[in-house]
This record gives structure tokens, sequence and C-alpha cells, in this order.
């Protein structure tokens, strides 16, 4: 089964960018780490990362075509792209899995980011954990799969 880990804007910045707020590991590690839940849970994960809105549609539609599930963290796109929405849509209706996940939770933070466009076409959200948010995402698509 294949599963998507896709990253938006400035995730490419993991380890620079505050790290109070998103940690220390990299981009990198995190897609490291999604690999090695992948393989642990039967999963075959590939995760990418990219700061243009059309790349993550793109994406949301070969996850369509190609019946993989998604683990999608929209970064800044969450509260305002939807473009994102309408591509994340398509995949939930197709029958797919798509977990939204934050690293932060953003109810705890900047009022701008208490709302996901993303968030009603999901099958679920995950926030809050780190990179946890991930490993919660796939363990749930596992689950559900199982
Ligand atoms: C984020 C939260 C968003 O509000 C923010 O724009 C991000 C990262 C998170 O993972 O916590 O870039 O999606």
């Amino acid at each position: 089964t294949r599963v998507l880990v896709l990253n938006g804007p400035n995730l490419g910045r993991l380890g620079v960018r505050e790290p109070e707020i998103y940690g220390a590991d990299t981009l990198d590690d995190l897609v490291a780490a999604a690999g090695g839940w992948g393989s642990e849970l039967g999963l075959d994960v590939d995760a990418r990362q990219t700061d243009d809105e059309s790349q993550i549609v793109s994406w949301l539609h070969e996850a369509v075509d190609t019946r993989s599930h998604v683990v999608l963290n929209p970064a800044a796109f969450t509260h305002y792209s939807y473009a994102l929405r309408d591509a994340a849509a398509q995949v939930t209706t197709s029958g797919l899995l798509l977990v939204e996940v934050h690293l932060s939770n953003p109810h705890t933070r900047e009022s701008f980011r208490h709302y996901s466009v993303v968030s009603g076409v999901a099958t679920g959200t995950i926030a809050g954990f780190g990179f946890g948010s991930y490993r919660l995402a796939l363990d749930a698509i596992a689950a559900r799969l199982a």
C-alpha cells in the first residue's frame, strides 16, 4: 500500500525555522523517520516537500490516479488554499484516506491558524505531536486498512 507524505511551504526549513515551535530535526530526518515507520507498518511511504501550491495539487491528483493514501501537512496553505482543499476532496471522495497533520497545535497559536480549509475534506486531523503527528497518521492509516 502506497502512502504519499506531502509537506507544504517552509517545511524544507525544519531544523532552522523557529525551532522552539517546530523542533531541531530536519526535513531529511522527517523523511527518514516516516519511511521507517512505514516499513514497520507495511506501508510504502513516499515523502516529499514543496513550497509550490501547484506542485501539491499535482501530487494530490497523482494520489488519486495511483490509488495512494495521503498524509498531508499543508503548512500555511492549510488556512487559505481552496485549490488544495478541492484537490484533497478528490482524494477522500475517491475512497482513499487523507490524514491532515501538523507538527504544532495551530489552535494554541495565532487566530489565523485556527481555521483549516482542508479539515472538512480530510479523513481526520492530527496536530501537536511534532514528528509524532506523522507517526500517528501512518498508524491510523494502517489500522483503518487492517
Ligand atoms: C504547520 C502549522 C501551520 O499553521 C504553519 O503555517 C506551518 C506548519 C504545522 O505543521 O504545525 O507551516 O502546518
